[in-house]
């Protein structure tokens, strides 16, 4: 099918590069012309798995290219729209203004019976109020949440848990849906749920499913606040409480908390919507999830503080991540880059470093002192903090080696990643987050 995937950052390239390796015929669209002349080459501007191996692929085929002139959508049956909905500035609604100018672009070249499938989170009603803006020109709009997760996109792009489709109960809709799942042939008959709704629960399903995730880590942060203050460990509750399969293990590592682009800003955009309907009351309970989050990163410096006995000014602190999570090198909301700058505030002296997302870091925050090397950074160190759990920190970093190498031998486990008993057993001073 001949497709358009409008705004070309984590999800569009990604669901581009995806539909072109199934056997669409895709156009991505991004007015950032760098980015389209990166993506033409076959070059990922960001770090994701397998996406590169796509590209490639998919221009050696000749079913994906990329332009930076909405015109070129034009002739698409189905055209996404994967631009980014952030935070306002000053505010917590979510910024509809690069979805607005899309749909701008878009009107001209649309046909009667174009199919545009939203994939960008926006507040519930979006949808709608689209559909409207678009009626003139026969084209139907339909909504197709996302639910990929950075540095598994690929893999949840073409193997998701769940479809959704949502679209308005009339015969336009329904042809919107049927596009849908051509779309999506080969997931549907691998047996994936398609699921349709009307827009507005398509909507609601992405915000929710975001919302819950950010409470379920919240709910644990929360617990390993108590465990501090009672002397249990939140790691072993953690497992504890897992095995109830109602509960289930995923989403309950505590630690410095989730970042990135989408927990932190969709939650408050959620409640931000909820205010708008008169319904704010239902989700109070995500300020209490921000709050909590929030409070670990804090949580995270006095542990370094007291590690070193109140005294961080000029000592020397190696900061193990950047990114906000391994497998990625995006640093947007990173929790991990906050707890160095906290730190570097108090007067230390940070050296940061990650495999992948160094050169986003340091364009970010000058502030901080960074190395490539991971040996470079631990060298001389006061104190240790690892804030992402990349398998380089996690898996790879011997106690004994990392010993050789620093001046104190503290380690602050941001992640709970580590394995306390073989760190302490080195030597180390170790302090988990909530853990004894
Ligand atoms: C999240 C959702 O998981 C995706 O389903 C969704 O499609 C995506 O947002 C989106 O809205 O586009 P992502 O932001 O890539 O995906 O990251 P996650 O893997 O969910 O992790 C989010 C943050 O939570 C990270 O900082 C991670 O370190 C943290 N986290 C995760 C924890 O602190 N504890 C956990 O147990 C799990």
């Amino acid at each position: 099918m001949r497709m358009s995937v409008i705004g070309c950052g984590y999800l569009g390239a990604v669901h581009a590069a995806a539909m072109a390796s199934i056997g669409h015929d895709v156009i991505g669209i991004d007015v950032d012309e760098r980015k389209v002349a990166a993506l033409n080459a076959g070059s990922a501007p960001f770090f994701e798995p397998q996406l590169t191996e796509l590209l490639t692929e998919g221009r050696e085929s000749g079913r994906l290219r990329f332009s930076d002139r909405m015109a070129d959508a034009a002739g698409a049956q189905v055209h996404f729209l994967a631009v980014g909905t952030p935070q306002i500035p000053g505010g917590h609604a979510a910024d509809l203004r690069y979805v607005d100018a899309a749909i701008d672009g878009l009107l001209p070249h649309l046909r009667p019976g174009d199919v545009i499938a939203g994939k960008s989170t926006v507040p519930v009603g979006t949808a709608a109020r689209l559909a409207t803006r678009v009626a003139d020109s026969g084209a139907t709009v339909v909504w197709n949440p996302e639910f990929l997760r950075e540095g598994w996109a690929v893999h949840d792009t073409l193997t998701p848990d769940r479809l959704v489709v949502g679209a308005e109960p009339d015969a336009a809709g329904e042809r919107g849906v049927a596009v849908l799942r051509e779309v999506y042939a080969a997931a549907v008959e691998a047996g994936t749920p398609f699921l349709v709704t009307d827009l507005a629960t398509a909507e609601l399903v992405k915000g929710a499913a975001n919302a819950f995730l950010a409470t379920k880590i919240s709910f644990i942060n929360a617990m390993a606040e108590i465990a501090e203050a009672s002397g249990a460990d939140v790691a072993l509750l953690a497992d504890a409480l897992g095995h109830d399969s109602r509960i289930g293990r995923r989403y309950l590592g505590a630690g410095i908390g989730f970042g990135g682009g989408c927990l932190p800003k969709d939650i408050r955009a959620f409640a931000a919507r909820a205010e708008e309907l008169g319904r704010g009351e239902a989700v109070g309970f995500l300020h209490e999830v921000d709050a909590i989050n929030l409070r670990r990163r804090e949580r995270a410096v006095q542990l370094v503080v007291d590690a070193l006995g109140g005294l961080v000014f000029g000592r020397r602190i190696a900061v193990l991540g950047a990114a906000f999570k391994p497998f990625s090198d995006d640093i947007r909301d990173s929790p991990g880059l906050d707890v160095a700058v906290r730190l570097r505030g108090l007067g230390a002296d940070v050296v940061v470093t990650d495999p992948a997302a160094l050169d986003n870091a340091a364009a970010a925050h000058p502030q901080l002192g960074y190395a490539r090397d991971r040996n470079d950074a631990l060298r001389e160190a006061d104190a240790v903090v690892i804030v992402t759990e990349w398998d380089e920190y996690r898996r790879d970093l011997s106690p004994a080696h990392a010993g050789g190498l620093v001046r104190g031998r503290i380690i602050i486990d941001g992640r709970n990643c580590l394995d306390a008993a073989a760190w302490r057993a080195a030597g180390w001073q170790y302090h988990g987050m909530g853990r004894r």
